[in-house]
């Protein structure tokens, strides 16, 4: 028994482990990883007054928990699965080994229905992230599966308090339940939106913050449909990070727009007590949504955005343009539009979309062809034509990209992983190939993805 914690001892008395127990888990993995996760359906009450069933969170008690990583410093995370189905779990953002990355089949077999995988990676960059399932990915994440991961800097730039903020719709009727997840002629359009528009799991929560105070808030958009525009009213608030990459220089965050799989650091200085409440909306047509409040409390710190550290940008390689081969990606519809393959990950039944006329089969086996095959080491421009009249996040795992520009707008030249292609837009973005392995790239409105928007790029030497 050397080498077993006392944690794992205690969780061995519960039915779960010792299942695994069975399957060679304590044999093999007897050092606790330094996180764990449960995937668990749950109940749990989002709608005040009533009680959501059939949720899917990472534990088995409540929300999701938020990962806290350091930048550059190993860490293992024991994924558990106590769902009554597969999963795989995908650290969206993080340029991981591709082994780690949490795809089904291109990077890990599933995982199974009561089995567990362990990550283990070390992450490269600083900033906030989030974690999700590649596997049912409409349902799972339609259910709950979505949450914040923050790498924290090796430098603390001086923040009293840092506060991660989940955003996302749940889509339940009056009575707290859910309703059809989703709905084919949104998914051949813009997408099904929720319902039910929460923060932390929460309607409108309430956040009392010391007065005075430099609080930075994590915004995660992780909702499966929802590009918005987010606005921070009655504070000083600066945007200081988008999609885990800082901002050469912070910017007033004012209207922030943010679609599925994005985020934001906003560094806030809290009102002194008499100067009000600080609001998140979400910006609307037909009137702003308060998504969340923040109350000043107490006897002010009288801190200054300027006492603040400028964040230190992430070492994601800087693309040789002169001499970067350009790739052609058409975002498009289907061709043929028959179904998708059944899979242990699930179909949502219908083709709808494509990249290069090729709709992704499902999350199958395979072996695919990837849509192109990058050489390791080399500088790209990809350039994303969306002949559709509806807009795609388009996201791509495993190595981060800078906006080029765009026949459309002016884009402010950012590195992410995620980068929304605005309607009938063609963008050019670039990177450096360095990370090896095969990852997906693909449209993160789920019902999107999960009808025929994805596929995968190659890294090769
Ligand atoms: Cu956040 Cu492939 O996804
Ligand atoms: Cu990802
Ligand atoms: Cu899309």
């Amino acid at each position: 028994m050397a080498g077993i914690s006392r944690r794992e001892l205690l969780l061995g008395s519960t039915g779960t482990v010792a299942a695994f127990a069975a399957g060679g888990f304590l044999s093999r993995q007897a050092q606790a990883a330094a996180h764990s996760l449960t995937l668990a359906r749950i109940r749990h009450s989002v709608l005040p007054g009533t009680i959501t069933g059939n949720m899917m969170s990472f534990a088995p008690d409540g929300p999701p928990p938020v990962l806290r990583f350091k930048k550059g410093q190993a860490t293992s995370i024991d994924v558990r699965n106590g769902l009554d189905e597969a999963s795989v779990v995908h650290w969206h953002g993080l340029r991981i080994a591709n082994g780690m990355d949490g795809v089904p089949y291109l990077t890990q077999l599933p995982i199974e229905a009561g089995q567990q995988f362990r990550y283990q990676f070390t992450p490269p960059d600083a900033g906030t992230f989030w974690y999700h399932p590649h596997c049912n990915t409409l349902e799972q994440m339609a259910r709950g599966l979505t949450g914040v991961l923050v790498v924290e800097e090796d430098e603390d730039p001086g923040f009293d308090q840092d506060l991660p903020l989940n955003i996302r719709d749940f889509r339940l009727g009056g009575d707290g339940q859910f309703i059809d997840l989703f709905k084919p002629r949104n998914a051949a359009r813009g997408g099904t939106y929720g319902t039910v528009s929460t923060v932390n799991w929460k309607v409108a929560p309430h956040y009392e913050l010391a007065a005075g105070s430099l609080v930075r808030l994590r915004l995660a958009v992780t909702d499966v449909t929802r590009v918005g525009t987010y606005d921070i009213t009655g504070g000083d608030a600066q945007l200081i990070a988008l999609d885990s990459n800082p901002l050469p220089k912070p910017i007033p965050a004012k209207d922030v727009v943010l679609s599925p799989g994005q985020r934001a650091d906003i560094a806030l200085r809290v009102p002194d007590n008499d100067g009000g409440t600080v609001r998140l909306h979400l910006k609307r047509p037909n009137g702003d949504k308060e998504l969340a409040v923040f109350l000043p409390r107490g006897q002010s710190a009288r801190r200054d955005l300027r006492e603040l550290k400028p964040l230190a940008p992430n070492p994601v390689p800087e693309p040789d343009l002169a001499n970067a081969e350009v790739l052609d990606f058409v975002f498009g519809w289907s061709p043929e539009g028959g179904a998708p393959q059944a899979s242990i990950c699930g179909s949502l039944g219908y083709t709808f979309w494509s990249i290069n006329r090729t709709a992704w089969a499902g999350d199958l086996p395979g072996p695919f062809d990837p849509l192109a095959t990058l050489r390791l080491g080399k500088s790209y421009i990809l350039r994303f034509r969306n002949e559709t009249p509806n807009a795609h996040p388009i996201h791509l795992h495993g190595v981060s990209f800078r906006l080029l520009r765009s026949n459309k707008r002016q884009l402010a030249p950012l590195v992410t992983d995620t980068a929304l292609l605005l309607e009938n837009e063609t963008m050019e973005v670039a990177l450096v190939a360095d990370n090896p392995g095969d990852w997906a790239f693909h449209c993160h409105v789920i019902e999107h993805q999960k009808t025929g928007l994805a596929g995968f790029l190659r890294i090769a030497e």
